[in-house]
């Protein structure tokens, strides 16, 4: 079978009522992201940022995987397909992808405030107990965190996603702005004779210049149309 990997973002999401980070009325336009989204606001103020994902992740229980999601995953059928997303929320897995990287952190886990990447200390939560307070700690005596990639750290998994895009067959970016390293620099690892297919409703500049097929349109519809030009190919 042929090697589908895709990069997706938050425009993936989007339709399943989660909002993006920077179109208009996005995350970072309500939230300071310095405050919720670095360590230096995590030491600042914990308690922001633990309730900040405490409302997130309440957020994430309410909504389901949308049309999109389940596109991606029926196309496991056909491909083996390796999804790497910046998305923290789990709608890829609902949906039934059964390969997902997830490069900036889950939502639904918590982990240690002194070893972040310490699989020892990285919990899942229950949807029936997914807060976290002041005082709760990780098994290390730290206070439990967001198992959530700060800007300013470390993305260890880049290392895996890059392999993947080496063997890639055929590669698919969905509904991201492409503005955040190092994860908009995957493309530069896709062979050049690789087809690349981008799904989203606004216009996202490639910084490479590489030819790419757009399909410019939200990530339900444009999933439909991109399985027309698959089975074209
Ligand atoms: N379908 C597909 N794409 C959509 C849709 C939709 N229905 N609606 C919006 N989009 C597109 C937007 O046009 C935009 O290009 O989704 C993209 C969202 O971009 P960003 O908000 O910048 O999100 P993303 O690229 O995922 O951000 C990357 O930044 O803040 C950090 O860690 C956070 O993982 C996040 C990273």
């Amino acid at each position: 079978m042929k090697k589908l990997v895709v990069l997706t973002g938050a425009g993936m999401s989007a339709e399943s009522g989660i909002s993006t980070f920077r179109d208009a009325g996005g995350l970072w336009d309500k939230y300071p992201v310095e405050q919720v989204a670095t360590p230096e606001g995590y030491h600042a103020n914990p308690k922001l940022v633990i309730d900040f994902y405490n409302e997130r992740r309440k957020q994430l229980l309410t909504v389901s995987p949308n049309r999109g999601h389940e596109l991606l995953a029926e196309l496991e059928k056909d491909f083996e397909v390796t999804v790497i997303t910046q998305n923290v929320d789990n709608l890829h897995e609902r949906a039934g992808s059964s390969q997902v990287i997830h490069l900036h952190g889950e939502l639904m886990k918590v982990t240690s405030t002194w070893a972040p990447n310490d699989p020892r200390y990285i919990k899942e939560l229950s949807p029936e107990e997914y807060e976290i307070k002041i005082g709760d700690k990780a098994d290390d005596g730290s206070q439990l965190r967001p198992f959530i990639v700060w800007f300013g750290e470390s993305v260890p998994m880049i290392e895996t996603a890059i392999d993947y895009c080496e063997q890639a067959d055929i590669f698919l970016i969905i509904g991201t702005s492409l503005n955040v390293y190092p994860a908009a620099g995957l493309l530069n690892y896709v062979p050049a004779h690789v087809p690349v297919y981008l799904i989203d409703p606004k216009q996202v500049p490639i910084a490479s210049g590489r030819p790419v097929h757009v399909i410019q349109k939200g990530a339900s519809a444009g999933m439909e149309e991109l399985i027309e030009s698959l089975r074209n190919l």
